[in-house]
């Protein structure tokens, strides 16, 4: 990887040492001739030395002041406005037979690739499944399997016989709910936080989602089959090389929009 460097104008530079206070590494050194970055290659090329500043004083070659969005005259979203958004998310299961534009998907997960990442180490990239006859294929194995694990008497899995039995009795969809997407989110399998990162990363897709007009809710049963390694439904996907799989949501145009906000459990929280 190319090796970074920063820039500082040095007109506009106050030396207040906001750059090097927010860096998470702390490599930033705010000298007499102005702030100086001491070791290059412990970056983690995470931009906040440019986006704290100010003045606009400071650059940087991996995360350039021009790529940034400058937000510094925006309120922030006020705290009923944000908990309402937040409180909104919904697991959808009844979406709209239509495809989706892949438009309105990729606009989805244009917004999820700024979920936080381990030591910035983003690298999840995202693999949309939109063909009807594999997500029923995926379908009936993920069914399979949990079949499979019922007749071993896995003990968690004995309280899903009645919805199995569901499938093979009507042949309605419990595991991808008829949606016409599954989004999975792939990760490099050798970055150990990778999995949390490409979680993290649904995570965010899901909240956008509604924006762009779409919802969403997590492949629980598709992502237990895909972790416990299930041969003949990882032959399906056909993954890239050295690429696993860090979670799964369904995803497509909601049938019906909720009219209130649920209720969940009380706060649990100490503060020592
Ligand atoms: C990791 C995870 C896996 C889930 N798997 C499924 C699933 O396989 N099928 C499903 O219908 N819902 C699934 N859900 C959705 C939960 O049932 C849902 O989040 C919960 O009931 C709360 O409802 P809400 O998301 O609308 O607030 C999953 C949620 C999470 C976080």
């Amino acid at each position: 990887m190319e090796r970074v460097k920063i820039k500082v104008d040095l007109e506009k530079c106050t030396r207040c040492g906001l750059c090097a206070e927010v860096c998470p590494s702390s490599i930033i050194q705010v000298r007499e001739q102005g702030p100086t970055l001491i070791w290059d290659k412990a970056c983690i090329r995470c931009g906040h030395c440019v986006a704290i500043c100010p003045q606009g004083a400071m650059d940087h070659t991996a995360n350039p002041l021009t790529g940034q969005v400058d937000v510094s005259q925006l309120p922030n979203v006020d705290a009923a406005t944000a908990e309402r958004f937040l409180r909104s998310r919904r697991s959808i299961r009844s979406y709209k037979a239509d495809a989706v534009p892949h438009r309105d998907i990729l606009k989805v997960l244009e917004v999820a690739r700024f979920a936080p990442s381990g030591g910035n180490s983003q690298g999840v990239s995202f693999l949309v499944l939109t063909d009807r006859v594999i997500l029923k294929k995926i379908t009936e194995n993920v069914i399979e399997w949990l079949e499979e694990q019922i007749r071993q008497e896995v003990v968690w899995v004995k309280s899903y016989a009645g919805i199995v039995k569901i499938y093979r009795d009507t042949g309605y969809d419990i595991v991808l709910r008829g949606a016409p997407n599954l989004v999975l989110a792939l990760y490099d399998s050798r970055n150990p936080i990778g999995r949390d990162n490409g979680r993290y990363a649904l995570t965010y897709a899901e909240l956008y989602a509604p924006s762009a007009g779409l919802g969403s809710c997590w492949a629980g049963f598709f992502e237990m089959a895909a972790f416990a390694n299930y041969q003949p439904l990882l032959a399906l996907l056909d993954l890239p090389a050295g690429q696993a799989i860090a979670g799964a949501i369904m995803m497509g145009v909601p049938k019906y929009r909720y009219q209130r906000l649920v209720d969940r459990n009380p706060l649990n929280a100490v503060i020592r």
